[in-house]
C-alpha cells in the first residue's frame, strides 16, 4: 500500500518504537494520529508531525472507540494501524513475599494483549468498510510482540504470555480479515534503544548489546520503523510474526 494521504493510527506513538514509526509514516505522507496514555507527550509529538495526538488507555473499550472516532473525524477512517503501546513489568511467579500478585499479571495482559486487540477491533471495523484500493487492499495492521513471546526470561511470565498472545492472534485475525483485503502482521523486537533501555547506564547498555550476535548493539527505533513501513508497503506480507533481533536468543535470565 502506498502511504501518501492515508490516515494512520499509531498507539504508543508518544515514545520509542511507536514514535519512530509515526515519524516515518508522517515523512511518507500519512496523516498520523498518535494514541497514547501520555496525553501531553502525544499532543506535543503529534504537533511536530502535523498530526493529531489523543490521550487514551488502549485497554479501555469506550475510550478507544471515542479516540478512533476523533481520529476518523479529523483524518477519515485509518487504513493503517500500528500497535506499539505496551508495558514491561517483571516479577517472579513465586517471589520473596509469596506468589506473584494476580493483579500484576492481569495488568500486563490487559495493556499488552487486550489493549492491542481493543484498538485492532475498532480500527479494523473502519477498514473493512472502506473502498478497496486498486491492489484490492483496504488496510493493514502491524502489531508489536517481543522476542519474549518465544524465549521469555525468568520473571517474564506475564510479559511473555501477553506478547505470545499477540503473536498467536496474528494468523487467525489475518485469516478472518483476508476477504476484506485487510492484512495483519506482527513484529517481535529484540532489544531496542528506547527510553526504557536508554535510561540504563552506558555499560549496562553495552553488555546487553554484546549479547546480540550481529550487529552487537541495541536496535535503533528507526530499524523497527523501517520494518513497519515495509510491512505496510508489501502486499504479500500477511499473517506472520517477524523477529527483528540481530539473531538474539534470550538466556533464561
Ligand atoms: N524497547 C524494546 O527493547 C522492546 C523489545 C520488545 C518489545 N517491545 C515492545 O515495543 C512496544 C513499544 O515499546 P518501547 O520500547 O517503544 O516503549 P516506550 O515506553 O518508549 O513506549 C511505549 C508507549 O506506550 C504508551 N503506553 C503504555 N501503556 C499504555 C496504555 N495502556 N495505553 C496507551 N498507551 C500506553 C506509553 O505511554 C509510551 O508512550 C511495547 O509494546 C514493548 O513491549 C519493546
Amino acid at each position: 500500500m502506498h502511504y501518501a494521504g492515508h490516515a494512520a493510527i499509531v498507539t504508543g506513538g508518544a515514545s520509542g518504537l511507536g514514535l519512530a514509526t509515526a515519524q516515518a509514516l508522517a515523512a511518507l505522507g500519512c496523516k498520523v494520529t498518535l494514541l497514547d496514555r501520555n496525553e501531553e507527550a502525544a499532543m506535543a509529538r503529534a504537533c511536530e508531525l502535523n498530526g493529531l495526538g489523543i490521550g487514551c488507555d488502549v485497554a479501555d473499550a469506550a475510550g478507544v472507540e471515542a479516540a478512533v472516532a476523533q481520529a476518523r473525524s479529523a483524518h477519515g477512517p485509518a487504513r493503517v494501524l500500528v500497535n506499539c503501546a505496551g508495558i514491561g513489568v517483571a516479577g517472579r511467579v513465586v517471589g520473596r513475599d509469596g506468589p506473584q500478585p494476580l493483579a500484576d499479571f492481569e495488568r500486563v495482559i490487559r495493556v499488552n494483549l487486550i489493549g492491542t486487540f481493543n484498538v485492532l477491533r475498532v480500527a479494523a471495523a473502519d477498514m473493512v468498510g472502506l473502498e478497496a484500493l486498486p491492489s484490492g487492499e483496504r488496510g493493514v495492521i502491524v502489531n508489536t510482540a517481543s522476542c519474549a513471546a518465544f524465549d521469555g526470561q525468568i520473571g517474564q511470565a506475564a510479559y511473555a504470555a501477553s506478547k505470545g498472545g499477540v503473536a498467536a492472534m496474528t494468523l487467525p485475525i489475518a485469516r478472518e480479515l483476508a476477504r476484506f483485503g485487510v492484512r495483519v502482521a506482527t513484529i517481535a523486537p529484540g532489544l531496542f534503544q528506547t527510553p526504557l533501555l536508554a535510561n540504563l547506564p552506558q555499560d549496562a547498555q553495552d553488555s546487553l548489546g554484546a549479547a546480540i550476535p550481529f550487529p552487537s548493539r541495541l536496535g535503533k527505533p528507526e530499524e523497527f520503523a523501517d520494518l513497519a513501513v515495509h510491512i505496510i508497503a508489501n502486499p504479500y506480507l500477511n499473517g506472520e510474526t517477524i523477529r527483528l533481533d540481530g539473531a538474539l536468543r534470550m538466556a533464561p535470565k
